[in-house]
């Protein structure tokens, strides 16, 4: 009995020191700027170890044996499972269904903009495919627009405006290539088009094989005119050709190209690139 006193005086102090720790921490991580659900665990904390300490000090008790002390073993068991169970299905941040719906809402902003990204792309393929459609076109109109407009005419002193025949009207579907593909928007040719600045084409068959021809038109980055570093680096020459054009109707714009031999124009030399 006389130890009684004693006891209570140092669990009031151990407490008093407890609180000081905890409050000490609580400012510390206020200064840290952790959130208010931190300060309030590491004052639970210093809590926790203040009544650690208590324990210590407590007089011992009288050891139980035998069932007792199965029995007071198991009921410790299920108190404290009871405490760790309702204590953590209290914070509301494990609800399932809370984070199924956070995820969704991150979710679904993304694949908005994917979506998006798809049509445009679509979208993007199909203007390709119709201006390859809408080039077809045209070709067959001059193509077959003469043929039906005279073909069926049927007489062979038809034929020099009629059905095409090899060599020269090679070159003829070439030219047509040369206005389909719209070449003229950047090259001269007889003094007519280039408004974006590309090289003058009038002498280009003197100076390139119809094979390397064939490589500039299908891959703008093989070849480089001389003079014209800038607008090379730049990409000028747009490199959609290979998709546009069909094999044929590059052999034919290269046949139309080798044609031209005017040497009175100044087509800058090709440099090898790749
Ligand atoms: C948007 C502008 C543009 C279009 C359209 C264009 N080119 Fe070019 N091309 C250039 C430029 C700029 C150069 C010079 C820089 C270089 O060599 O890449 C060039 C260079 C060339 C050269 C090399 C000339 C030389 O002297 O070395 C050839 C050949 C050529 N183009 C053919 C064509 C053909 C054929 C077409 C159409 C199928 C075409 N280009 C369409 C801009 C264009």
């Amino acid at each position: 009995m006389a130890e009684q006193p004693g006891l209570i005086k140092n669990i009031i102090k151990k407490v008093v020191v407890g609180v000081v720790v905890g409050a000490m921490l609580v400012g510390v991580a206020r200064a840290l700027k952790f959130p208010p659900l931190f300060q309030i665990m590491f004052f639970t904390y210093a809590m926790l170890g203040t009544a650690v300490f208590i324990l210590l000090d407590a007089p011992s008790v009288k050891p139980i044996s035998g069932a007792k002390a199965l029995v007071s073993l198991v009921v410790f068991y299920i108190v404290l499972s009871g405490v760790y169970i309702g204590g953590a299905s209290l914070w509301p941040q494990y609800d399932p269904e809370d984070e199924k719906g956070k995820i969704e809402k991150l979710l679904k902003a993304k694949r908005a903009a994917t979506e998006q990204g798809k049509a445009e792309e679509l979208l993007a393929r199909a203007k390709v495919l119709s201006d390859k459609a809408d080039a077809i076109m045209q070709r067959l109109q001059a193509v077959g627009g003469s043929s039906v407009a005279e073909g069926p005419a049927g007489t062979d002193s038809s034929k020099p405006s009629g059905v095409p025949a090899a060599a020269g009207d090679l070159v003829a579907l070439g030219k047509e290539q040369w206005e389909l593909q719209e070449c003229y928007n950047c090259h001269k040719l007889e003094g007519k088009g280039g408004k974006k600045r590309g090289p003058e084409m009038d002498n280009i068959g003197n100076l390139m094989k119809p094979e390397e021809l064939k490589e500039k038109v299908l891959d703008p980055r093989s070849w480089m005119a001389e003079g014209f570093e800038k607008e090379y680096e730049k990409k000028k020459m747009p490199d959609k050709y290979k998709e546009l054009m069909e094999e044929k109707e590059v052999d034919a714009l290269v046949a139309f190209l080798s044609s031209l031999k005017n040497t009175s124009v100044n087509t800058p030399k090709p440099i090898k690139k790749k």
